[in-house]
């Protein structure tokens, strides 16, 4: 990790809260995280609460954001909504490409490539995640799998469209299982996405790599250790208050 940079730590907050659990949680954050002066933190809420991280979030160093948008400008297309929606709703980042969606909808490379350039195009920060299956790995092909998915991107819109933009490490196999990655594991993906996203390019101004699957207090001091990794996306501990602010304490203050 760049210690001249702000670590970033983005909370995957899935399909949890309510409307009175995200108010005391919000209010919360807005109190205890303003201490928080070395850290990007972004919140992504479901789609109804965005406005309650309007509401509460606003003015602090706190951001958030969506975690799925639509490959659609506007029109027919029932129950989507677009990047312009999200960022009507002061949305920075929206995750794309999570495998939770892409295993459950068929999500094509194709697709995710779309919704990568819609976020863009609405000035927020795409959070794309790429990650391997258990099967893949151990058959060593993990680099070609992650590899396949970052290229078709590259493929339609160039690498220059990952300038402001951040690529989560998601290994499936690591998602929702308390079986981390290790730091070792984590590092090599990382500096191979890195070495894929900046070929023949100079480095870009603001292009980060973060790590996510079954992050929490107790691996998040390791991890936020490695060399190649800007930072953190985390599942259930997000939305663990105490656990939510450990982690970022230990990123805050390395220890
Ligand atoms: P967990 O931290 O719950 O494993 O989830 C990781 C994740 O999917 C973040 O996007």
């Amino acid at each position: 990790m760049n210690l001249n940079k702000k670590k970033i730590i983005i909370a995957n907050m899935k399909m949890n809260g309510s409307l009175s659990f995200n108010e005391s949680f919000l209010k919360n954050i807005k109190i205890n995280f303003n201490k928080f002066k070395n850290l990007n933190i972004g919140l992504c809420l479901p789609y109804p609460y965005l406005f309650q991280a309007q509401k509460f979030l606003q003015n602090t160093n706190i951001n958030w954001g969506g975690q799925n948008v639509a490959k659609f400008e506007n029109g027919p297309h029932t129950g989507e909504v677009s990047a312009k929606m999200l960022q009507e709703f002061g949305a920075k980042y929206v995750i794309v490409g999570h495998s939770e969606r892409s295993t459950a909808y068929c999500e094509s490379d194709e697709n995710i490539a779309a919704k990568f350039e819609k976020i863009k195009k609405y000035k927020m920060i795409p959070v794309l995640c790429v990650g391997e299956t258990l099967i893949e790995r151990e058959a060593g092909i993990m680099e070609s799998v992650v590899s396949s998915q970052i290229k078709t991107i590259i493929k339609i819109f160039g690498n220059e469209i990952f300038e402001n933009s951040i690529i989560a490490y998601e290994p499936i196999w690591a998602i929702g299982s308390d079986m981390a990655a290790s730091p070792d594991q984590a590092n090599k993906m990382c500096i191979f996405i890195r070495n894929l996203v900046c070929e023949n390019k100079k480095e870009f101004k603001n292009f980060n790599i973060i790590y996510g699957g079954s992050v929490n207090p107790k691996n998040a001091l390791q991890l936020f250790a490695s060399e190649s990794l800007d930072g953190v996306l985390i599942g259930r501990a997000s939305v663990n208050f105490d656990e939510f602010s450990h982690i970022c304490s230990r990123a805050e203050n390395g220890k």
